[in-house]
Parts: structure tokens; C-alpha cells; sequence
């Protein structure tokens, strides 16, 4: 007779438990998927837009291929928010994307040889 009035009590138990851990794992992967989902790495571009060279576009991709990390970048070089301002002059005194495409860490920005492998007609 015990037994039988227990059972259902534990079901009970264990049913909110596995709703509550249900919940907490839902919630952790909108998480995740609301990061990477803004991250420029891995797979995500941004785009600046159209200068008198033509527009850069920046891909996440292809730096995280290098090893770089999100703190290589972020927030010391850019904020995580696109739209910032970059200016080439800015560029060629080491900020922003010239402090490494400098010569030393990457290709260098002032060479130019190198303009068209960032800006695109
Ligand atoms: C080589 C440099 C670099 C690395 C490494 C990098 N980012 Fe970025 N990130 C950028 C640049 C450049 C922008 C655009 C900034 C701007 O427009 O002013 C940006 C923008 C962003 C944004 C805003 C995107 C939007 O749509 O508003 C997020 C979020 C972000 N980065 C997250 C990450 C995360 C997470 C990582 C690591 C997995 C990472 N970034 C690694 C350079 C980098
Ligand atoms: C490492 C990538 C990179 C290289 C290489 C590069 N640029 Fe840029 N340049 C940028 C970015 C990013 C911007 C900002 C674009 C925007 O905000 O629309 C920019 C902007 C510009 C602009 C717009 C006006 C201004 O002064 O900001 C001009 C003109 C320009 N670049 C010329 C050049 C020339 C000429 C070269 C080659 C000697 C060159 N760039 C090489 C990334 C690069
Ligand atoms: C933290 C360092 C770092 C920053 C900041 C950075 N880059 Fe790079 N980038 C690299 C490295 C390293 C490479 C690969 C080595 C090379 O090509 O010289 C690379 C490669 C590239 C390439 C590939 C070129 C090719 O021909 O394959 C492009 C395009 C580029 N970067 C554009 C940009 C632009 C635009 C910005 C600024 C918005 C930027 N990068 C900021 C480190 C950086």
C-alpha cells in the first residue's frame, strides 16, 4: 500500500525536475546560438561600406583561420558592435586594422600592393 502512494509522488518529483533541467538547457542554447550568432567568426563578414576604393569586407572567417582569437580584436582594437568609424589615415598610424596589418603581424595596409586585397569594386 506504500509503495503505491509513493510512486506517483516520485513521478511528480522527477517530472519537474527533468522540466526544470529542460528549461535550463533551452535557455543555455538560445544563449549560445544568440552569440554566434553575432560573432563575426566563424562564418560572418562585415562589411564596410563602399569608400572611394571600394568597399572592405572583413571576414570573420579567414582571421579566426590564423588563430586569432575574440580578445586578439575585442575590445582593445574594436568594440563588439559593427559601425564604427575606420579611417585609412586612422589604418596607416596603426589603429584599428593596421594594428597588425602593419607589416610585421600581416600584410601591410600602406603597401600599395596590397589596397585591392581588402578593398573590393
Ligand atoms: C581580427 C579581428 C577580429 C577578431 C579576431 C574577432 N573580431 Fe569581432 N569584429 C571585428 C571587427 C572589425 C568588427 C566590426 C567593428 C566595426 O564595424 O567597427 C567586429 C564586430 C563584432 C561584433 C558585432 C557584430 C554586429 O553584427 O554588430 C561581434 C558580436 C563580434 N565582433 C564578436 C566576436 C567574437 C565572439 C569573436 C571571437 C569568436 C570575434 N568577434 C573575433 C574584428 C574581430
Ligand atoms: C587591411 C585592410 C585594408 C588595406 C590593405 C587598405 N585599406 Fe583602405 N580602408 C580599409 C577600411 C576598413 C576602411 C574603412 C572603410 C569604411 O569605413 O567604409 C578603408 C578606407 C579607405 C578609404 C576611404 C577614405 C578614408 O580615408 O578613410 C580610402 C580612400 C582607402 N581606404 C584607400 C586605401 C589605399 C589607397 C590602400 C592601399 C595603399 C588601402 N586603402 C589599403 C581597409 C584597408
Ligand atoms: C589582430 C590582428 C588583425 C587585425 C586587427 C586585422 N587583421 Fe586582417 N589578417 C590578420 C592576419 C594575421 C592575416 C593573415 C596573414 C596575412 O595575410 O598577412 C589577415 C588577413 C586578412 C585578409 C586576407 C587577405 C588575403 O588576401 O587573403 C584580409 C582581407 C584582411 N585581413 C582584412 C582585414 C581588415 C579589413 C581588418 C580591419 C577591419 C583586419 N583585417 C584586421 C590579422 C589581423
Amino acid at each position: 500500500m506504500r509503495s503505491k502512494e509513493l510512486l506517483p509522488h516520485a513521478r511528480e518529483k522527477a517530472e519537474k525536475y527533468v522540466k526544470v533541467v529542460a528549461a535550463a538547457l533551452a535557455v543555455l542554447v538560445i544563449c549560445l546560438f544568440a552569440v554566434s550568432a553575432m560573432a563575426v567568426p566563424p562564418g560572418k563578414t562585415v562589411e564596410f561600406p563602399d569608400g572611394a576604393m571600394g568597399k572592405v569586407i572583413f571576414d570573420g572567417k579567414v582571421h579566426a583561420d590564423k588563430g586569432l582569437k575574440c580578445n586578439d580584436c575585442h575590445t582593445k582594437i574594436f568594440p563588439m558592435k559593427k559601425g564604427g568609424t575606420i579611417a585609412m589615415a586612422d589604418i596607416n598610424a596603426g589603429k584599428f586594422c593596421g594594428a597588425c596589418h602593419n607589416g610585421t603581424r600581416a600584410f601591410a595596409a600602406k603597401d600599395a600592393a596590397n589596397c585591392t586585397r581588402c578593398h573590393k569594386k
